[in-house]
């Protein structure tokens, strides 16, 4: 599969999508869209990617927003195609059932933290920037960042990030809860394929399992995200990675995870 604005490697079970179009610093026109819900599709469809990271290219950004030059035409009609189509997206990454992790290797900014902040896991330079300038524009967040900021970090950081529209640094978002981890960036790469690859080498039902309880639970109240996590614990019971992973901790070994 090949795209215009996107590049995708595999290595092993972890797929790579880059965000390729580092002079507009990543941003996030129609078709890039298009592409990204194309290529993400194509890894949920895929039984050998286990963990997909996703990244920008370039030194400077991860994405800086939704495209502002194209926005910039767009009747109301459009634009709120344009905000279904980035949501959609979004909601395909949250439920993609595997875990993708974004690589902040620079400014994540209206739709670029919109797209981190659907990924599960957020590995981010020391010296990337994140925020909501929708603002700035005369606009608000489209893609989803006014309620998953809201869930990630709280109404008063939601509050602040998008009524004030001024980018913050990675370590106070890390303080936040809105990234997972923050690296020195030149260890940015090293410590995040560290993780994809952990994660592909854990038992892909149970890791699903803990993805669809933790997003389930999120928009339940607390006995039906409760009785979720039973039917998914129960069905762990089913599958060879459980009989696996257990017999190799009794048995003082290694787990070999196939995803049976
Ligand atoms: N949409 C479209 N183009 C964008 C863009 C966006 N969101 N963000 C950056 N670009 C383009 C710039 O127009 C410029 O293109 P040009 O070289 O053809 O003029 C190129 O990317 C480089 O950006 P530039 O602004 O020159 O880089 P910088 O290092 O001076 O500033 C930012 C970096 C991120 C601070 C600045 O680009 C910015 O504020 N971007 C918009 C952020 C934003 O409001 N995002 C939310 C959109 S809803």
């Amino acid at each position: 599969m090949t795209f215009r604005n996107l590049l995708v490697e595999d290595a092993g079970a972890v797929r790579r999508i880059t965000l390729n179009r580092p002079d507009k610093l990543n941003a996030l026109n129609h078709d890039t869209l298009t592409e990204l819900h194309q290529a993400f599709a194509a890894a949920a469809d895929d039984p050998g990617v286990r963990v997909v990271v996703l990244t920008g290219a370039g030194p400077k950004a991860f994405v800086a927003g939704a495209d502002i030059a194209e926005m910039n035409g767009l009747t109301p009609a459009q634009a709120r195609d344009f905000s279904r189509h980035g949501q959609r997206l979004m909601s395909r990454i949250e439920q993609l059932g595997k875990p993708v992790l974004a690589m902040v290797n620079g400014f994540a900014l209206g739709g670029g933290l919109e797209l981190a902040m659907a990924c599960h896991l957020r590995i981010a330079a020391d010296t990337a920037k994140v925020g909501q300038p929708e603002i700035n524009l005369g606009l608000v967040p489209g893609f989803g960042g006014t309620q998953r900021l809201l869930r990630l970090a709280g109404r008063p950081a939601a509050l602040e990030l998008c009524l004030l529209g001024q980018p913050i640094d990675a370590a106070r978002a890390a303080a936040l809860g809105i990234l997972t981890r923050v690296v020195p960036a030149a260890e940015l790469e090293a410590e995040t394929l560290k993780l994809a690859n952990q994660l592909a080498n854990a038992a892909p039902q149970a890791l699903r399992g803990i993805l669809d309880a933790v997003l389930v639970g999120g928009e339940a109240a607390l006995d039906a995200g409760l009785e979720f996590e039973t039917q998914v614990f129960a069905v762990t019971f089913s599958t060879e990675d459980m009989k696996e992973g257990t017999s190799a901790f009794l048995a003082r070994r290694s787990p070999n995870f196939t995803g049976r």
